[in-house]
């Protein structure tokens, strides 16, 4: 990975992947993500052109969110596939590899994608990817006639295709979501046709957590962009602070009202104001819907459960929005999902700057402790947040519900909807 540039942070935002030096990625053979460590205090541009490079960003969050991490391992590959292709240098395959038979190529891909399925456990979307990579390997290598080149190409394709095809289906989670809530609550009664709605969401699940307009920030900015959002409450996310350092930035760039909440106030938010719906993003979906998501979510699910007696709200519906590829059938229930624990000096420290950066500062972004020294923090990056207290499951071919069993049926769902 090599450094690239800066700008300041109150441009818009557009997504955690650009390509530059070229029209296309195949052109580029690289592409370059926001360092999201740094964010939102400048955005630094940086060029991921290898696998290792990949990795580094993924393991150290210089980008994050299940969607985003899947597209970047994907084009970790098919960069240096691509360099390979090209007679440049690559460092996970040796030029006679080209030459080589097939097979060759193959084995060294499954060992490079072994090593990054290593890089952040809980996203199943990273396992999707890489798997549905492998499968197009195996299946080329396996064809008559097959040359390490023709297997070269296949999966710079299908590694590209993860990318673009993200990109593409979030904006049908985006308006399936907001169709849905819109549509319920009408119904309900709940809100008079047209009526704008309030929304709170965690974490962040947007343009930067994806490969473009988000996920559960897709629904929210599904609504914004239909006038049908009254108001975007999101939560701080601590101790990583994915809503104040990031989603904060998207409210921003998408001119969407919005209202940070501190974790600690939720309670009291769904006590005093109106939130018509609670939307979440996921990195994996057990078949019976259980759902890991960003630490918090579920004690968000239970509160909009159960809001305060003087609350405004009845129960507020708890939507999960996300990609086909979060579902993840292999496994029954959330009791399976490995739950990644990150560092216990993440949770004891906060990363900041004293001062706003100025225009086009070049800024160095600081780790402050915030505990004494030698303490110790339990740190898990995710909950899991119990099939029962979620209302819908919003995906980009519809909103899967329980059935009159109350449970979900994901299996069915992806097989009627697919
Ligand atoms: O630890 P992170 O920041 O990668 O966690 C991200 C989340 O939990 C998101 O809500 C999830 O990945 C969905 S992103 C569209």
């Amino acid at each position: 990975m090599s450094s690239g540039s800066t700008k300041t942070a109150n441009e818009p935002v557009l997504g955690a992947f650009r390509i530059t030096g070229g029209r296309s990625f195949y052109e580029a053979q690289s592409v370059e993500i926001i360092d999201q460590l740094v964010l939102p205090h400048t955005v630094r541009w940086e060029t991921v052109d290898t696998i290792a490079g990949a990795f580094d960003a993924i393991k150290t969050m210089k980008i994050r969110g299940a969607p985003a991490i899947a597209s970047l391992a994907a084009l970790g590959i098919a960069a240096e596939l691509l360099a390979l292709l090209n007679n440049r240098a690559s460092p996970s395959f040796s030029p006679e590899t080209l030459s080589s038979p097939a097979a060759t190529l193959l084995a060294a891909l499954l060992d490079r994608t072994a090593y990054l399925l290593t890089s952040r456990p809980t996203a199943v979307n990273l396992r999707e990817a890489l798997t549905r990579i492998e499968g197009a390997a195996r299946e080329e290598a396996a064809r008559q006639g097959a040359t390490a080149e023709s297997l070269a190409r296949k999966v710079v394709d299908v590694a590209v295709g993860v990318w673009v095809e993200d990109k593409e289906r979030c904006e049908r989670i985006g308006n399936n979501g907001a169709r849905w809530i819109l549509e319920k609550l009408e119904r309900e009664g709940t809100i008079e046709q047209g009526e704008k709605i309030s929304v709170l969401t965690v974490c962040n699940t947007g343009s930067l957590a994806t490969s473009g307009y988000g996920t559960a920030i897709g629904v929210i900015t599904s609504l914004h962009l239909q006038c049908r959002l009254e108001h975007a409450y999101f939560a701080q996310t601590g101790p990583y602070q994915q809503g104040a350092r990031l989603t904060a930035v998207e409210m921003a760039s998408l001119g969407a009202p919005n209202t940070m909440i501190c974790d600690t106030a939720i309670g009291a938010l769904l006590g005093e104001k109106k939130v018509h719906l609670f939307v979440a993003g996921a990195d994996r979906i057990a078949a019976n819907g259980d759902t890991a998501n960003k630490i918090s979510t579920y004690q968000i699910s239970l509160l909009a459960h159960h809001p305060h007696p003087y609350s405004p709200n009845r129960p507020v519906p708890v939507l999960v929005a996300a990609p086909l590829t979060t579902l993840d059938l292999t496994m029954a229930s959330g009791r399976e999902i490995e739950i990644e624990q990150r560092p216990s000096w993440e949770a004891c420290t906060v990363r900041g700057r004293v001062e706003p950066a100025k225009e086009g500062e070049e800024v160095d972004v600081q780790t402050v402790l915030i505990t004494p020294p030698g303490t110790t923090a339990w740190n898990p990056a995710f909950d899991v947040t119990p099939a029962s207290l979620i209302e819908g499951i919003v995906t980009e071919v519809g909103v899967a519900e329980k059935g009159d069993a109350h449970e979900y049926d994901l299996r069915r769902f992806v097989e009627e909807a697919t």
